[in-house]
């Protein structure tokens, strides 16, 4: 039996796709140490450095101290301590939302939030490029769910016509091929008729591999004329970008529900997600990753807590970001580099081959950097890459130490 993992593991060895995990620990100023070599870090989520600041360090020691180190228990059970309401109430107010609801990760909201939120019958549009969470959530859903090509809102626009029909003329053989796929979670009522079967469309603000942005004007102006509604993923925006630092969708009106994370800008880990209040409620009994999941911990929830005071704050640093990752961009591509339709903190460098990414984070790292190289299937075959994500700690020094060894590997190549 244990034959087939044994070849699925040569498989990737093979197709030069195969992972390790490595042992870490942050060094300070933007640089890590892996299997005891320090290196420059343009591998992290840590967009403003928040994971290494005293604030969010001494609020998750009071929060221990004042609670202890678990929550033990869901947060249905005991788990639900006083301080999330609190924080929850925070980030509402940040946001501009009318409530929100904290889960224990990004992973787990996006794949059980869309799970319980769609409800059989409804029309479910997600870019092409979403994150597995939520191509996860949609598999589990039952929904009729479809992928328009990326950004393309003339696509997304012509599937929906076509898919409303199909479910108005043959609304049962939808229900079989629902059935057929195995989708499991049904708990919105399906005595919906197809007419008037919700519509959503599901995106990043920030897509995480490309480093690109939604066109959040234009689906929040369809979204209004045509009555659908949104499911946006803010893990990457969260922090970097909006009113208050808080997001894309911060402080704009619309139906549905706006997501991210606190383990990426927001320096510590765990998950939100902001919308109405009976949203809310809905998802406080009918979705599984906060039923059956045990509540943050007070390390954690001290954590996000300082975070939320602290990043309304640092326009200063979110400006030193993005001209920084502009310098990058624009140096890279005068070499001569695609870089997708990157215009944030994310910036892949595309080289195609699996062998090219490889090579390129070798010599980088070689010479004191570290910069993943993202391979299928995290990414379509073909577009194999080294994907930079920047920090407000960087210097420019550093960058341009980096772009000095990407122009000389790129010269020795060619
Ligand atoms: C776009 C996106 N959504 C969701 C997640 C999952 O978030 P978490 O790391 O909190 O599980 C990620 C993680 O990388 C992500 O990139």
């Amino acid at each position: 039996m244990l034959d087939q993992y044994a070849q699925a593991l040569q498989d990737r060895v093979e197709n030069q796709t195969l992972r390790a995990l490595r042992s870490c620990a942050p060094a300070g100023n933007g640089e890590i140490e892996i299997n005891g070599k320090r290196l420059v870090n343009f591998s992290s989520n840590d967009y403003l450095g928040l994971s290494q600041h005293p604030a969010l360090a001494e609020r998750s020691i009071e929060f221990v101290k004042k609670y202890g180190t678990g929550s033990g228990a869901s947060r249905l059970l005991s788990g639900n301590l006083d301080a999330f309401e609190k924080i929850e109430k925070k980030l509402a107010d940040l946001k501009g939302a009318e409530a929100a609801l904290i889960l224990p990760s990004g992973f787990q909201a996006n794949s059980t939030v869309l799970a319980a939120a769609l409800a059989q019958n409804s029309i479910v549009a997600a870019d092409k490029y979403v994150h597995r969470s939520i191509i996860e959530g949609l598999q589990l859903s039952s929904s009729n769910w479809f992928r328009y090509k990326h950004n393309d809102l003339a696509d997304l626009e012509q599937q929906f016509e076509r898919r409303a029909q199909a479910l108005i003329e043959k609304p049962d053989e939808n229900k079989a091929k629902s059935k057929k796929k195995g989708r499991r979670i049904q708990n919105v009522s399906a005595k919906v008729s197809a007419e008037s079967a919700a519509k959503w469309i599901v995106t990043e603000s920030v897509f995480s591999m490309d480093g690109d942005t939604c066109k959040i004007d234009d689906l929040l102006f369809s979204a209004a004329m045509r009555g659908f509604a949104l499911f946006i993923d803010e893990a990457h925006a969260t922090g970097v970008t909006g009113e208050n630092g808080m997001g894309m969708t911060a402080g704009k009106e619309f139906s549905g529900i706006s997501m991210g994370t606190f383990g990426k800008a927001l320096g510590s880990f765990g998950a939100y997600i902001c919308c109405s209040k009976l949203m809310r409620e809905y998802l406080v009994n009918f979705c599984s990753g906060l039923i059956y999941s045990t509540a943050l911990p007070p390390a954690v929830l001290g954590a996000i807590d300082a975070a939320l005071d602290i990043v309304p704050e640092m326009d200063e640093e979110r400006l030193a970001l993005a001209a920084n990752a502009e310098y990058m961009r624009s140096s890279l591509k005068k070499m001569g580099f695609d870089t997708a339709g990157s215009t944030t903190q994310i910036i892949p460098i595309i080289l195609g081959t699996e062998e090219s990414a490889l090579n390129l984070c070798k010599y980088l790292e070689d010479n004191g950097f570290c910069v993943p190289a993202i391979r299928p299937p995290t990414v379509p075959s073909g577009s194999s890459r080294l994907r930079v994500s920047l920090s407000a700690v960087h210097t420019l020094d550093q960058i341009d130490q980096f772009l000095n060894l990407v122009r000389s590997w790129h010269e020795k190549k060619n």
